[in-house]
């Protein structure tokens, strides 16, 4: 209709917005975080193991950045930055804890606000934000980022985590983010009509805690690991490792050889070989 404002829009199209928000928040959002945080945690089995799963999130080759914007960017920026409009006043304040406290409420709301800088920074600090070598090198990792090389993993991703204060930024991060999809899939239940009882709220509720808690100790668990794998004996012996993977991997014909997805020399083990050919030519260890 001629003359309305983006706030009335917002209004007339409530009820699908809230409820695609609220989906997209369980669906893909949460589902990646899960999946996420299980294959980070798998460096506890060593970086071999983890470098394996990384290989094969990264066999998508040329499908990776579609499958990367369909599946984990458009969701996260659609039910983020909706989750901030809902934050900002931007909707009438339809509480979905008719009989649950306010506290709970608002960390919703904290940890929403807390899981958007976390993820803008997180994927920052790891990825850089944009594949362009102008923008990697003149930019992102001057300000701390694009730290995870693919093909050197674990090493790599232990090394970005060796400050203090990036381990407290990590350790409030990523337990905000499992709080606010435990917490956000029990809302759900009363969005969606599933769980509609006192009673019933409460079984959910038990079963949204050990879910949360399981999830925060996966999470925690993938931190430590990681971090681990940064320092001392543990780094060198991942670079090696991981160096292992990469030169057999290559050799058989199952991965392209990319000296982009490797750490460089300077970012590991002083005089590590940084081409497969000049590793390929030393002998077998
Ligand atoms: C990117 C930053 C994020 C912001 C700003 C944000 C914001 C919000 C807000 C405001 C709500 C409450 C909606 C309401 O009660 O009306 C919410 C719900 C929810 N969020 Fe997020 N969120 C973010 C990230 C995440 C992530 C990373 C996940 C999953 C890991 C997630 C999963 C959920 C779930 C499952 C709900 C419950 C939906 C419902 O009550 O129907 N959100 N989010
Ligand atoms: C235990 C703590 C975490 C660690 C060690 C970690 C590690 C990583 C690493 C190494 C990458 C780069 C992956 C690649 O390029 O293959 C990455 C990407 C990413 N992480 Fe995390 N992460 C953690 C927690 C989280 C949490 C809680 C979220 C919230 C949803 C999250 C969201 C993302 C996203 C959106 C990307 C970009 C995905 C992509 O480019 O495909 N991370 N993370």
């Amino acid at each position: 209709m001629a003359g309305e404002t983006n706030d009335s829009w917002l209004v007339r199209h409530e009820f699908l917005l809230r409820r695609l928000h609220s989906l997209s928040g369980l669906i893909p959002v949460g589902a990646f975080m899960i999946v996420h945080l299980l294959t980070n945690s798998s460096v506890q089995n060593g970086p071999g193991a983890f470098q394996k799963n990384v290989y094969l999130i990264h066999s998508l080759d040329a499908l990776l950045p579609l499958v990367e914007w369909v599946f984990i960017f458009i969701p996260i920026f659609f039910h983020g930055i909706f989750g901030i409009v809902i934050i900002a006043g931007g909707l009438p304040n339809t509480s979905s804890y008719p009989n649950a406290s306010n506290i709970r409420y608002v960390l919703q709301r904290v940890t929403g606000v807390l899981a958007f800088l976390f993820i803008v920074w997180h994927v920052f600090h790891m990825h850089g934000w944009i594949h362009a070598d102008w923008w990697i090198d003149g930019v992102a990792k001057n300000l701390g980022g694009a730290q995870f090389k693919p093909y050197n993993a674990a090493s790599t991703a232990g090394l970005a985590l060796q400050s203090f204060v990036v381990i407290v930024a990590y350790v409030v991060g990523v337990l905000a983010c499992v709080f606010h999809l435990a917490n956000g899939i029990w809302t759900m239940g009363i969005t969606w009509g599933a769980w509609t009882s006192p009673a019933a709220q409460r079984r959910a509720n038990a079963v949204c805690t050990v879910f949360g808690v399981g999830l925060a100790v996966i999470g925690l668990a993938a931190l430590q690991g990681m971090w681990a794998q940064g320092r001392g004996e543990a780094l060198e012996e991942a670079i090696r490792i991981e160096d292992q993977q990469y030169n057999a991997a290559v050799q058989a014909g199952i991965l392209k050889p990319n000296e982009e997805k490797r750490a460089q020399p300077s970012e590991a083990e002083p005089g590590r070989e940084a081409s497969v050919d000049q590793a390929s030519a030393r002998s077998p260890r």
